[in-house]
């Protein structure tokens, strides 16, 4: 969905941005589906008519399936959000860590906030899970509305 958006609102101009998106999650098996992008139709239900035609296309056995040219638009990583490192080479416009952090307790959930406001363009956003709270974290970022946060475009 997000590939979709992004590539909906850069249109004809997409490819003069880098406006990719970096997928990551711990788990191989995880990754393997999100790599295969193969989605049964009431999973799709949602989309947009004139998007599933344009960036679908309805595989044999009846799933739908993202056609590649979106899908190489996504880099798969295997990544422990615990990693006291992080090993990116440049920070994000928008990270979104969705209930992911409902398994962390609360020291670990806020170091990782700390990390994601370090690797968070000035004036970028982090968006979390709508059942989820950065906590004491919240000082790092401004509050926009839920579940969404803004870095300050100075910090
Ligand atoms: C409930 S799913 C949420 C998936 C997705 N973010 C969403 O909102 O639909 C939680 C995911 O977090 C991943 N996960 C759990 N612990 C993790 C960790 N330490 N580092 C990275 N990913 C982790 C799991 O493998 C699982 O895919």
């Amino acid at each position: 969905m997000l590939l979709m958006l992004l590539a909906e609102f850069f249109g004809a101009n997409y490819g003069q941005w880098s406006a990719g998106i970096l997928a990551t999650d711990i788990s191989d098996r995880a990754l393997s589906i999100a790599r295969a992008g193969v989605y049964a139709e009431e999973r799709i239900a949602d989309v947009p008519e004139a998007l599933r035609k344009k960036y679908f296309r309805r595989l044999p056995d009846g799933n739908w399936g993202v056609i590649d040219r979106l899908k190489n638009e996504a880099t798969f990583r295997r990544f422990n959000l615990m990693n006291v490192q992080f090993p990116f080479k440049k920070p994000f416009h928008i990270i979104f860590c969705r209930n992911v952090m409902i398994y962390f307790d609360q020291p670990t959930r806020e170091a990782l906030v700390g990390k994601f406001h370090q690797f968070t363009e000035p004036g970028g956003y982090l968006c979390i899970g709508h059942s989820e709270t950065i906590g004491r974290s919240q000082s790092l970022y401004n509050y926009l509305m839920p579940a969404t946060y803004q870095k300050e475009a100075g910090r």
